[in-house]
């Protein structure tokens, strides 16, 4: 049998919680910053990975909207996606669905082209290279207004052949779904998929209006929901996945410590939860250190852990915005890949 560390790294999974430029790390940075002549306000790549110290939410946006500064040029966003493509095609990921955030670097004078282009065609590559499939979501910043949102909106009309869906990120609390129901009516009118944060930090009234206003497939977090009876009776009913990231949620202080990540109590009430990285360049670890964090909590014996592993990880491919087929045909890598750890001889 494989320890439940080699069982992550072989699990076949799918990612869809992942923001691109949540994956910037600081040594990319400092080359970019250097091919394109900025300067950037750290001395090293250490002493910028010291500043990755963060009480809130809000610490850590400050500090990602500064790094996303460096990215200018679509090669920039291509090594950007690259770099992260090569990270996970060595840890069994199978499918992304990452998110960017447009209104970030078209504020800065960027073409929202330049960002889309160079962010698919690392995409296209690595379809093609490493057999990773993929979806592109745009998200909204909520911090900026409906009038900035529904523009960006329609810069992505004539993209939706390569955006499969929107999203709404950043600053939560004050900046309710509410603040965008016209916008992600007027998206859902389009045909496309809807997600939004929503109970990262905010109440459990942010993630009644995502399903309520926004019309939400799933909700990114959700962790508050667990606060509110109701509201887990309804996401059980609606079988609406949650897209749980541990790793930021403790280095975020969503939560105290990874011992009390709400995961496995959401496991026990029958959410569809699964684990995503988030940005995982300034949180400590990709999807498999992710699933590694929580493993300890998720049952007393190794079988029991692997159970809730492979249920995990079917859980990214059944959430995912994918044909039924391609579920089916990701499910069944998964019982496969079940029956190889079996079949292994035991090594004491
Ligand atoms: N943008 C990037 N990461 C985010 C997060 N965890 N919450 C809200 N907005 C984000
Ligand atoms: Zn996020």
């Amino acid at each position: 049998m494989q320890t439940i560390k080699e069982f992550i790294a072989g699990l076949p999974k799918a990612e869809l919680h992942l923001h691109i430029e949540g994956t910037f790390e600081p040594e990319l940075m400092f080359e970019l910053a250097e091919r394109n002549r900025i300067t950037l306000p750290f001395e090293s790549v250490e002493a910028l990975r010291k500043a990755y110290d963060f009480s809130e939410l809000q610490d850590f946006l400050d500090i990602y909207y500064q790094g996303m500064n460096v990215l200018r040029t679509e090669q920039d966003f291509y090594d950007l996606t690259w770099a992260y493509l090569e990270k996970v095609s060595k840890q069994a990921v199978r499918h992304i669905e990452i998110f960017f955030d447009p209104q970030g670097h078209v504020e800065r004078g960027i073409a929202f082209e330049t960002v889309l282009n160079g962010i698919h065609s690392a995409l296209v590559q690595g379809k093609k290279e490493f057999d990773i499939s993929f979806g592109i979501i745009m998200c909204f910043l909520r911090h900026l207004d409906e009038e900035d949102a529904f523009k960006t909106l329609d810069s992505a009309l004539p993209h939706k052949d390569r955006i499969i869906g929107v999203g709404l990120d950043s600053s939560e609390i004050g900046h309710p779904p509410s603040k965008f129901q016209r916008v992600f009516a007027r998206a859902r009118d389009e045909g496309f998929h809807v997600v939004a944060h929503a109970g990262e930090e905010g109440p459990p009234e942010y993630i009644y209006e995502a399903l309520d206003l926004l019309k939400v497939e799933r909700v990114d977090h959700g962790n508050t929901s667990l606060r509110d009876e109701a509201l887990v009776q309804r996401l059980l009913r609606e079988e609406i996945p949650l897209t749980v990231c541990p790793l930021s949620n403790t280095k975020l202080c969503v939560v105290d410590d990874i011992k009390n990540h709400p995961l496995p109590k959401m496991l026990e009430l029958g959410l569809k939860a699964m684990i995503n990285s988030d940005d995982p360049a300034y949180f400590g670890g990709y999807l498999n250190e992710n699933y590694e964090a929580v493993s300890p909590l998720l049952g007393s014996t190794d079988q029991e852990k692997k159970e809730k592993l492979l249920l995990l990880a079917s859980n990214s491919f059944t959430s995912a915005f994918i044909s039924e087929a391609e579920k089916e045909q990701y499910l069944q890598e998964i019982a496969a890949y079940s029956q190889t750890d079996s079949r292994e001889p035991a090594q004491e």
